[in-house]
């Protein structure tokens, strides 16, 4: 049985990159969703011992991959935030960056157009490669990295759930307000 995680935060604190009142829909009504939905799928199946990211890695297309990719995705998406984040990424990651994108704004720049650019619903991401290079990939419906081999480090959510209640249609905007909530330790813990 999959658990919904707790948020690493009060719901009001990410405000107003992301308010209360679509956390409380993203996270008490989706993402819950998508673990009722998974925990229903799985007894019996070949599935039903396995961690997540296994489930991610081994499922094909459908209603298994769809609900354990969209739990890791989401996981991966709330844990990530925080209301005083280390702003810039440091050490290993920060020195990757600036030699594949020179600076910081540069990598932000590609990463928004990305997902702004990605059609319908998805997810855009930052992974690593085996060999410690960066890759910005996008994911539509509920894909994850592992399945191309990479370690997911950084993810936005560009479904219209996360970001129509306060954005409406402007999905650029909201990329770029989850800059200033984005806790650059926790990337760099999964750098690592
Ligand atoms: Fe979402």
């Amino acid at each position: 049985m999959f658990q919904l995680i707790n948020l690493p935060y009060a719901p009001d604190v990410l405000e107003p990159a992301i308010s209360a009142h679509t956390l409380e829909f993203h996270h008490g009504k989706h993402l819950r969703a998508y673990v009722d939905n998974l925990n229903k799928l799985l007894p019996g199946s070949e599935y039903e011992s396995l961690p997540l990211e296994d489930i991610v890695r081994k499922a094909p297309a459908g209603p298994v991959f769809n609900n354990a990719g969209q739990i890791l995705n989401h996981n991966m998406y709330f844990q990530q935030f925080s209301h005083k984040p280390q702003t810039a990424p440091s050490g290993r990651l920060a020195a990757q960056i600036e030699k594949q994108w020179s600076s910081l704004d540069a990598f932000k720049a590609e990463f928004v157009a990305k997902g702004v650019g990605l059609f319908g619903s998805g997810w855009v991401w930052l992974s690593a490669a085996e060999d410690g290079s960066l890759v910005i990939t996008q994911e539509p419906g509920a894909g994850n990295p592992v399945t191309k081999g990479l370690k997911p480090l950084l993810t936005f959510d560009v479904w219209e759930h996360a970001y129509y209640l306060d954005f409406q249609n402007r999905r650029a905007d909201q990329l770029n307000a989850l800059w200033g909530i984005v806790d650059w330790k926790v990337v760099e813990e999964r750098y690592r």
